[in-house]
């Protein structure tokens, strides 16, 4: 398959390219890297630029004969989404819906879409299963449940096929090396905790010590990027045009602040000082998948089940990149910093400026 991977210099994306390159697909990266760096992109053209100009995903997609889209560029950050909510509304919704209409336009229409848990908000039943219902409680969760309604009706009017699955936590590394988590500013539990082993943070602070779970902090899914990936592939081979799969992501297992930062001190054999601190508004207490449906149907098995394994992966990318891409690599292949190059240059005399679009 010739699959463009848009936002494919990001943290899950390049580990997407990774492995659809590995199982023989041709990729193609679109990326405007405002969160994403060229170096993670390990395999196939990257083409700098918006998913939001349609005159410029149109020809890629034709130029690359492109038969499916992955989409993982998005802003992801529930704290930033409530301060800063147009910025969501634009590029997660309003860039995908011009994402999509390129494709309507060129008849690519087959897209697998990075969905959320955060589209469930602050469930009632733990584990959350696809028949729980969506209450997004922040303007993230609100983008990605728009998006997931948009491909719905898109699927019933214009034919599309699609796939949305709905994350839990990402974590983790390519074992491989070379690519892994990196970003400005970091918010994640992972990361934060290991860069306390490094010593780059003095403490961890944990956020709420009085929940209603089992150790009084919060219990989340944590799901490595490689079986997030895995997903993916079995998921762009089983859609069909005209249908929609919505799916869960995650390995039905949770685990609290406590246990990560304790797992992350047996990992490292760094002591990680940790303090309480108040509760972060927005944080459900608990968020862990019923996997069973994606098991079904994608015939889709995680292979990461606990979070030792993960936080190994984790730890070996900080420890070989402790201040993540932008100051430890000597930059892009060359192969690859000459397809940007080819390409925008070709673009500025074949593609008119965003500005001069008539639609
Ligand atoms: N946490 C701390 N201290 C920190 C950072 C996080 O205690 O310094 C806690 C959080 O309160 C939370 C857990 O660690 O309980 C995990 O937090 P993350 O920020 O790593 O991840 P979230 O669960 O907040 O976010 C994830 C995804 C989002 C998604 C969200 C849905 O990263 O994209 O789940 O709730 F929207």
């Amino acid at each position: 398959m010739n699959v463009l991977v848009v936002g494919g210099a990001g943290y899950i994306g390049s580990h997407m390219v990774r492995q659809l390159h590995a199982a023989g697909h041709r990729v193609t990266v679109l990326d405007n890297l405002s969160t994403g760096f060229p170096e993670a992109v390990t395999a196939g053209n990257l083409v700098v630029g918006d998913m939001a100009d349609q005159e410029l995903v149109k020809s890629v997609l034709t130029e690359n004969s492109i038969d499916a889209v992955m989409h993982f560029a998005a802003c992801a950050l529930v704290g930033e989404s409530v301060a800063s909510p147009a910025k969501y509304y634009r590029n997660n919704v309003l860039a995908t819906i011009e994402l999509l209409d390129a494709m309507r336009a060129v008849e690519v229409k087959r897209i697998v879409f990075s969905s959320s848990c955060a589209t469930y908000g602050i469930p009632d039943v733990v584990p959350i299963s696809e028949a729980t219902p969506q209450n997004p409680v922040n303007p993230y969760g609100f983008t990605k449940l728009v998006i997931e309604r948009a491909l719905e009706d898109y699927a019933k009017a214009y034919g599309f096929g699609f796939a949305a699955l709905r994350y839990f936590n990402a974590a983790g590394a390519s074992p491989l090396g070379g690519i892994g988590e990196d970003h400005d500013p970091e918010s994640h539990l992972i990361p934060l905790v290991l860069q306390v082993a490094l010593g780059q943070r003095k403490h961890i602070s944990i956020f709420g010590t009085d929940w209603p779970t089992p150790d009084s902090t919060c219990v989340r899914d944590y799901i490595h990027v490689d079986d997030l990936s895995s997903a993916h592939l079995a998921a762009v081979e089983r859609i069909e045009l005209g249908k929609g799969l919505k799916v869960n992501l995650g390995t039905g297992n949770g685990f609290s602040v406590k246990q990560i930062i304790e797992t992350c001190r047996e990992v490292t054999g760094h002591e990680i000082p940790a303090i309480e601190s108040d509760r972060r508004p927005g944080d459900p207490p608990e968020l862990v998948a019923d996997a069973s449906l994606a098991k079904e149907v994608l015939g889709w098995e995680p292979k990461y089940l606990t979070p030792k394994p993960i936080i190994e992966t984790a730890w070996k990318w900080h420890q070989s990149n402790p201040t993540g891409y932008a100051k430890t690599d000597t930059g892009p292949p060359a192969s690859t910093k000459y397809l940007v190059e080819a390409y925008l240059s070709k673009k500025q005399t074949a593609v008119p400026k965003q500005s001069e679009i008539t639609r």
